[in-house]
């Protein structure tokens, strides 16, 4: 019988330790966020007795704070990390539109997703599209961590919230008042839960067509080709 012979390629080192650890702090933070925040916004059950004794609508708020400040400290981290880090740390927030390789390689990763294409271009770090449904999610984390922010500073008597009070004047300037906050936090949580089906089907998805490694490159760091 002739031996099996694993060919040796050579890994790119992408995602660094911070990023990594912020990626896989951000999946249980979401989850949490997402599911105590629809509860908050549609409680699905009237319990009776004192609420000081049953306390279920303090503890589904205790726990979207506590995994909402996580969220921020992590990514305030994270967005700090890009300064230090290596190129692809950057990619989340700086989306080269200036650079013409740059749109010719979005252009062609449309095509590539439409079936159009036979094959993908490669890339080391996000492709075009990837780069801007990623940037895209970082716009939507800012509108709830901002608007989650606003609504808290509403009942926070700490002097460290008052700043954000600001949000709350930015939304009457619009002409609308503290529900408007509410609603655009809810939407946030609406457009990241599309974000994150998006998200999964296409990592799914490029794991199983495209060329290179995606799941395991968020738990090592290092991007494999494969044959
Ligand atoms: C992935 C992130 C998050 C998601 C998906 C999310 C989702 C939600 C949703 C759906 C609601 C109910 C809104 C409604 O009344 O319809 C809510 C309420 C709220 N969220 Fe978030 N949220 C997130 C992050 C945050 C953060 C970072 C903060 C900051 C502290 C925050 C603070 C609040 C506050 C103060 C409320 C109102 C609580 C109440 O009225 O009892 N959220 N959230």
């Amino acid at each position: 019988m002739e031996d099996e012979q694993l060919i040796p390629q050579k890994p790119v080192y992408v995602y660094q330790l911070p990023v990594r650890v912020w990626h896989w702090v951000m999946v249980p933070a979401v989850a949490v966020l997402i599911v105590t925040g629809y509860i908050i916004g549609k409680p699905w059950m009237s319990v009776t007795g004192e609420p000081v004794t049953t306390f279920y609508m303090g503890y589904t708020r205790m726990a979207h704070f506590i995994a909402g400040f996580i969220l921020i400290i992590a990514t305030l981290f994270r967005l700090v990390y890009m300064i230090f880090g290596n190129r692809y740390s950057r990619e989340l927030f700086i989306v080269p539109i200036w650079e013409k390789s740059w749109r010719q390689g979005l252009w062609s990763d449309v095509r590539w997703y439409l079936f159009l294409d036979s094959a993908p271009r490669e890339y080391i770090g996000h492709n075009p599209l990837a780069q801007v449904g990623m940037a895209a999610g970082m716009v939507f984390m800012a509108v709830i961590m901002l608007t989650g922010l606003g609504m808290y500073a509403q009942d926070s008597t700490q002097p460290i919230f008052r700043p954000f009070l600001a949000v709350l004047d930015f939304a009457y300037l619009i002409g609308g008042n503290g529900q408007e906050l509410r609603s655009l936090h809810r939407l946030g949580m609406l457009l990241l839960v599309t974000f994150v089906t998006v998200h999964i089907y296409m990592v799914i998805r490029e794991e199983i067509m495209g060329k290179t490694t995606l799941v395991s490159t968020m738990f090592s760091g290092y991007r494999l080709r494969r044959h």
